[in-house]
């Protein structure tokens, strides 16, 4: 049995006014709000979208967001100004942090309580104003995900929340809002996605229909991330970023992640590693960890890559591949380390054992990987 499931439309469009107007035309939407990083809402391309989508009839209102995680103390303060004003739709436009707390916040002033009824609980969102999520970077995925993840406000730990209502109706993928960040941003997210595609395509929850996302999600990304780290204007290959971001998160939202994944979270939580490079930094050593377990999907996605020179051996095809992740990294020039974040030999222990506590990525990695492995790798790292 193999299963695959869609929950969001994809229209990709260059012109932001042009999509956001077709989409609100389509579901007569006639009380918008408008999420927008405090960045973002100043780019030229949002007032036209304002403008254009603000006819008789429609009322449009724009909340520029700080930049920062989506808390769940921020989403039970926006969800208490915005109960009950009758919004119809909510258009998200930043990155991964603006649409969760869009995400999260449309769904729960459809619902009863505070957000942390619905963290880490089993209880779903299960209604939500409509969404268009608009994602400025390409990497995390969720503008098709069904899940928002936020910091409790209360116990600091980082976890999802869930349901029907949360699932976005639309991604609109716009090239024209991400030519602005900077470039170091654009490769930490760029990093990310094709971790995703990595990881989701060796996943055991992975079959031939996610793996078709992850496979092309990849090839898309490899190609498209150094040409746009050497020319961030370039709107093609960031239309190619933006599209394979999605494709990756498709296959995550189906088959989920692995090690890397897991890894990330102790950096994250207690050096604030922007999770991209977290997962970049973690994704070869986990992965050698996985090919000496025996997973040897990796050389299936090596062979597909056009150019390399592939053995024919599973495994030594899979350690290729390693080899080909390794040296990406300058390509792209992402080049952080631990040690650019502050993290030292002494933190170690606190790191080792915050990073197992991601038991959801570890459960879908292909073999076992254990908190000697994340001791191991983080000695090797830090060459302590
Ligand atoms: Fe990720």
């Amino acid at each position: 049995m193999q299963y695959f499931h869609v929950k969001t439309d994809v229209l990709m469009e260059r012109d932001l006014a042009a999509g956001v107007v077709h989409l609100l035309d389509k579901e007569g939407s006639r009380n918008v709000l408008v999420f927008a990083d405090e960045h973002v809402a100043q780019h030229p391309a949002v007032a036209k979208m304002l403008s254009a989508a603000g006819e008789p009839g429609r009322k449009i209102e724009l909340r520029s967001i700080p930049s920062g995680e989506p808390t769940t103390g921020l989403v039970n303060e926006l969800a208490g100004i915005y109960r009950g004003r009758g919004l119809d739709m909510f258009v998200a436009i930043g990155g991964g942090s603006v649409l969760d707390l869009a995400k999260a916040v449309s769904a729960l002033i459809e619902n009863e309580g505070v957000i942390e009824d619905y963290q880490g609980t089993g209880r779903q969102l299960t209604a939500g104003v409509k969404k268009i999520c608009v994602p400025t970077t390409a990497g995390t995925g969720c503008e098709i995900s069904g899940a928002a993840v936020l910091i409790n406000t209360r116990s600091a730990f980082k976890r999802g929340v869930v349901g029907p209502g949360v699932v976005p109706t639309y991604a609109l993928l716009c090239a024209e809002l991400g030519a602005s960040l900077p470039v170091d941003l654009t490769v930490g997210c760029g990093m990310d996605a094709i971790v995703h595609a990595v990881e989701s395509y060796v996943s055991p929850k992975a079959n031939e229909l996610t793996r078709l996302f992850s496979r092309e999600a990849f090839l898309r990304l490899y190609e498209a991330l150094p040409k746009v780290a050497e020319e961030p204007g370039n709107l093609q290959c960031r239309e190619e970023m933006l599209l394979g971001s999605c494709l990756a998160g498709y296959a995550i939202d189906n088959a989920s992640t692995g090690a890397a994944h897991g890894m990330s979270y102790g950096p994250g939580i207690h050096f604030h590693v922007p999770h991209g490079f977290a997962v970049a930094i973690f994704f070869p050593d986990t992965m050698e960890v996985n090919i000496r377990n025996g997973c040897h999907a990796y050389a299936e996605l090596f062979r597909s890559v056009p150019g390399v020179r592939a053995c024919g051996d599973d495994r030594q095809d899979a350690l290729a591949f390693v080899r080909l992740m390794r040296e990406y990294g300058p390509i792209v020039r992402y080049g952080k380390t631990l040690f650019d974040y502050g993290v030292k030999g002494g933190d170690i222990d606190l790191l080792a054992k915050a990073s197992m506590q991601n038991t959801v990525a570890y459960a879908t990695n292909p073999g076992p990987f254990t908190i000697e492995d994340s001791y191991a790798i983080y000695h090797k790292l830090l060459g302590v």
